[in-house]
């Protein structure tokens, strides 16, 4: 019963179908300390479309890598794939 909720809704079926975490719950991890669209504020960054997509991504390896300094992004980037970090830039860097 609750499948059939969820596949109605297709809550279950898209993440099924793409193999991954949807872009938007992925970048709701982002959005608590960065603001809802990326905007940054309070010390923290911005990083709605302040990057391209290859620069959102190497910085993400600079912090998961311990290349970049940070105080909190070496963890938080260490928590996610590289095909994540595809699916953040596509959502936070500059449309291409
Ligand atoms: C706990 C709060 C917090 C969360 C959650 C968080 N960030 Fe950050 N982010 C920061 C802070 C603070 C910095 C500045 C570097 C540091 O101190 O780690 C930063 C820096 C960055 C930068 C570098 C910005 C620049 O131009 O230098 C990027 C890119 C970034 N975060 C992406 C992300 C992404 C993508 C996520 C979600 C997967 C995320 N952050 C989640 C707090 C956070």
């Amino acid at each position: 019963m609750l499948r059939h909720i969820l596949l109605a809704s297709g809550l279950l079926a898209a993440p099924a179908a793409m193999g991954q975490t949807p872009p938007h719950l992925l970048a709701g991890g982002c959005q608590g300390c960065h603001g809802v669209a990326g905007q940054g504020g309070h010390g923290i960054p911005m990083i709605h479309e302040t990057k391209t997509r290859a620069e959102f991504v190497a910085v993400m390896r600079e912090f998961r890598d311990n290349q970049r300094p940070g105080t909190v992004m070496g963890r938080i980037a260490r928590g996610y794939t590289e095909a994540e970090y595809a699916v953040l830039a596509q959502h936070f860097a500059k449309p291409e």
